[in-house]
């Protein structure tokens, strides 16, 4: 089916766009009413995931509401461990929790490798979101970069510092590669089978990159996310990793299309570090969206300029706030919308 807005399509491969087209991180959910009255209906946020209609209908509720131009299907990080073998549970005000985590050897080798089969549920939502979005915008796929995931699946809930995690990176480091190389052969059958299902474009949420040093980041998430860009083929794909500042100049050579840049990242600076031949994706900060209109007009102007108008998808530096108002998260979109060079 041809896409009649393809912008963000041909921004990521570097062609030139009418206009820097934008979409916002946890976009599906959160600020909007119309999410949290879906959700009211259901028994919580695991089953409005697992049930492809709910997915699907908060999938499309943004581009609805608040005119961005592309989807991205509904769904979590976490149903990767869960599909591994490891259950996670959405706690109300306290975010996930995982029962059973990783400890030992044994442990990992129990551990199944995910076939796309056993996350059906994903790809029935992005079968009916694709059909529901009749080619309006783009439905963007994802998944959790391996670090990310193995952070969750040996710590067992969120944390400041992910001090379980990187102590086993330190006390158990070839356990480690065993379990990142699992997750990132689940993360590959995962993401190929979204495509398979009709994602249009794929990012890869590496959330707590910022917790390592450069040395490991190299070894203990770049190269398994190096190994899942060469695997991806057909649709754009972009890696977003916070905090990543040290290693930009490495993902500027890696085998994707777009680096996400969080807020804390200075532009020009980025530019250079990562090279002209990929696109970039971001980065204001998310409490602009508390400030005043004209305000957000201005430094959204001034983002823009920073990027220039090409090889830019204009994005938040990381998920929009529950709290924030929804007139707000517009008029930042339409802001960009109608902004020419
Ligand atoms: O971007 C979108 O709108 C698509 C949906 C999406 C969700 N989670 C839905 C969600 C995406 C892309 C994610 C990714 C995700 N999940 C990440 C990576 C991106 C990031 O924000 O760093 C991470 C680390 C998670 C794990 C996770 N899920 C946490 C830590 C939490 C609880 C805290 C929080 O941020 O709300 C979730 C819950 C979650 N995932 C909600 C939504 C809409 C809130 C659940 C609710 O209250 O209904």
């Amino acid at each position: 089916m041809t896409i009649k807005n393809d912008l963000i399509l041909r921004a990521a491969r570097g062609e030139k766009t009418e206009r820097t087209p934008v979409w916002l991180m946890r976009q599906a959910g959160r600020v909007l009413p119309e999410y949290r009255e879906v959700r009211s209906k259901m028994g919580g946020f695991k089953e409005l995931v697992e049930t492809p209609e709910f997915a699907c209908e908060v999938t499309i509720q943004p581009v609805d509401v608040l005119g961005v131009d592309a989807a991205i299907i509904f769904s979590d990080i976490l149903v990767i461990p869960e599909a591994m073998g490891l259950p996670y549970q959405m706690l109300e005000a306290k975010g996930p929790w995982f029962e059973k985590t990783i400890k030992t050897e044994n442990d990992i080798t129990q551990l199944r490798i995910a076939q796309s089969h056993d996350l059906h549920y994903v790809m029935d939502a992005i079968k009916l979101a694709k059909k529901e979005l009749n080619g309006r915008v783009p439905l963007i796929g994802f998944a959790g970069a391996p670090w990310t995931i193995f952070a969750y699946m040996i710590e067992g809930s969120g944390s400041k510092t992910f001090s379980k995690a990187k102590k086993f990176l330190y006390t158990q480091p070839e356990l480690s590669h065993q379990l990142l190389q699992k997750i990132t052969d689940s993360t590959i059958n995962y993401l190929k089978g979204q495509i398979t299902a009709g994602a249009d474009m794929l990012q890869l949420f590496d959330s707590w990159a910022g917790v390592l040093s450069h040395e490991q980041y190299k070894e203990f998430s770049l190269k398994y996310i190096s190994q899942i860009c060469d695997a991806i083929k057909d649709v754009p794909f972009t890696v977003f990793a916070k905090d990543a500042h040290s290693s930009r100049r490495e993902m500027g050579k890696l085998n994707c299309d777009t680096i996400g840049l969080d807020w804390t990242m200075d532009i020009p600076e980025s530019r250079e570090m990562i090279g002209s031949t990929k696109t970039l994706q971001g980065n204001m900060d998310p409490c602009l969206l508390y400030a005043s209109y004209a305000t957000i007009k201005s430094e959204t102007i001034k983002m823009l300029r920073a990027f220039g108008p090409d090889r830019h998808i204009a994005n938040l530096g990381h998920g929009l706030y529950p709290d924030l108002e929804k007139e707000k998260v517009k008029y930042f979109v339409d802001t960009i919308k109608e902004f020419r060079f």
